[in-house]
């Protein structure tokens, strides 16, 4: 559901509209959130707090003073326990207050006390919401970053006077809710994904090392795009000089051999993407002391060995994770390497990309890649790195779909 686990605080107003929040408490609980309600004295003259409480499933909250709920929950839980604050029907009192900074009852503390995103759905006489204080509370509000749904226009339920004043309707309401929660766009809220990303580096000695072009851009990318879906991403970054993605934890590693251990030890995970340049190959001899040039004598000898493949161990792991992505970095015959690494590696889908150096690839921002799975291959054009993570992660997210969790 949309809105599994999300919390929402209802404010409900004094207004005639504030029967239609009994229905809006029935959207939002239906798509899975839970509504905490406060109601102000006005609001209580137009709906009970017993059918409220009861549609809520929630104790309701009325006073600031009360000795109950202070000891309860008190203003200023109830004002952060919560995703978002909802004020349904907002009344022009309660807009004012808000614009103000009052706060002498405890649905106007609240306000004042909370940090998180508030909408207000008005719903008023139209006269108080052409009124020039009213226009004026309102721009106030939009200014503090508060949002607004309607007031729409039509037929007031107690005048019959046309306008503009009508609570937006409670399906509306719970629409944009879901669209200011993510809900719709969080598909992959609930999986756990691994992301290996840049190149390693591998000493030849304590100032030397091996190591190849990879920036560590289209990884990165694509740790954050997989977060934007909801994903809890783990990143494994080789040596890199951009910032870890915000919304991921990053672990740090020089080496492939790291990096291997630190995506074994993330297993079990929904999802893996190794898009990481890892090094083929070890220097075995590498040595702990600067290895010095000695006049009149022949280089030292690199002796080299294979790194672990992690891609393949990952993709014939016992707990291997539903979907496994990897990259092919190729300069020749992309679909036939690629389709080969598919079935050599154990993956679901292999992402091919031309680095010849021509291309710019390696480093550079822009990415044109083959999507090659074992049944299609795709052509993706020309797009930059964050394009194809975003466009990757949303296809992940379409094969987990209908996957059990
Ligand atoms: O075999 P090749 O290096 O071309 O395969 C590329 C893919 O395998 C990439 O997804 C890369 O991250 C992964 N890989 C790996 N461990 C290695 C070598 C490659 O995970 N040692």
């Amino acid at each position: 559901m949309e809105l599994t686990g999300k919390r929402i605080l209802l404010i409900i107003s004094g207004g005639i509209a504030a029967y239609k929040s009994l229905d809006l408490i029935r959207r939002l609980r239906e798509r899975g959130a839970s509504v905490r309600p406060i109601m102000t004295a006005a609001a209580q003259e137009f709906v009970t707090p017993l059918a409220v409480g009861a549609l809520s499933a929630s104790h309701v909250y009325t006073d600031l003073f009360s000795r109950e709920d202070e000891q309860d929950v008190g203003h200023i839980r109830l004002a952060r326990e919560c995703d978002l604050v909802l004020i349904a029907p907002a009344s022009a009192d309660l807009l004012a207050k808000m614009a103000h900074g009052l706060a002498n009852d405890l649905a106007s503390a609240v306000l004042l006390a909370t940090d998180r995103p508030v909408l207000v759905a008005p719903a008023m006489n139209p006269k108080m919401w052409s009124a020039a204080a009213t226009k004026r509370n309102a721009e106030i509000l939009r200014g503090d970053g508060v949002g607004f749904i309607g007031p729409m226009s039509g037929e007031m339920a107690e005048s019959g006077e046309a306008g503009l004043g009508r609570m937006a309707e409670p399906l509306d309401i719970a629409a944009e809710v879901v669209h200011l929660l993510g809900g719709s766009e969080r598909p992959l809220a609930g999986r756990t994904a691994i992301v290996t990303s840049g190149p390693t580096h591998e000493p030849i000695d304590p100032v030397r090392y091996i190591a190849n072009r990879s920036s560590g851009r289209q990884g990165h990318a694509i740790a954050a795009a997989l977060a934007k879906l909801g994903a809890e991403v783990t990143l494994i970054s080789g040596p890199v000089t951009i910032a870890d993605p915000a919304g991921v934890q990053t672990i740090h590693v020089e080496r492939a051999d790291e990096m291997h251990d630190a995506v074994v030890s993330r297993l079990p995970a929904d999802i893996a993407i190794m898009v990481a340049a890892v090094a083929d190959w070890r220097v075995v001899t590498s040595a702990d002391q600067k290895i010095k040039k000695q006049p009149g004598e022949a280089p030292p000898p690199l002796m080299l060995a294979e790194n672990p493949d992690i891609l393949k161990t990952v993709g014939h792991h016992a707990q291997r994770p539903k979907i496994v992505v990897g990259f092919a970095a190729e300069t020749q015959d992309i679909e036939r390497n690629g389709q080969a690494k598919l079935v050599r590696k154990g993956a679901d889908l292999i992402v091919a990309n031309d680095v010849s150096p021509e291309t710019g690839v390696m480093g550079g921002t822009r990415n044109r890649v083959k999507i090659i799975a074992h049944d299609s291959i795709s052509d993706w054009p020309d797009l930059s790195k964050d394009e194809v993570a975003e466009r990757l992660a949303a296809l992940v997210a379409e094969k987990l779909e209908g996957e059990h969790r």
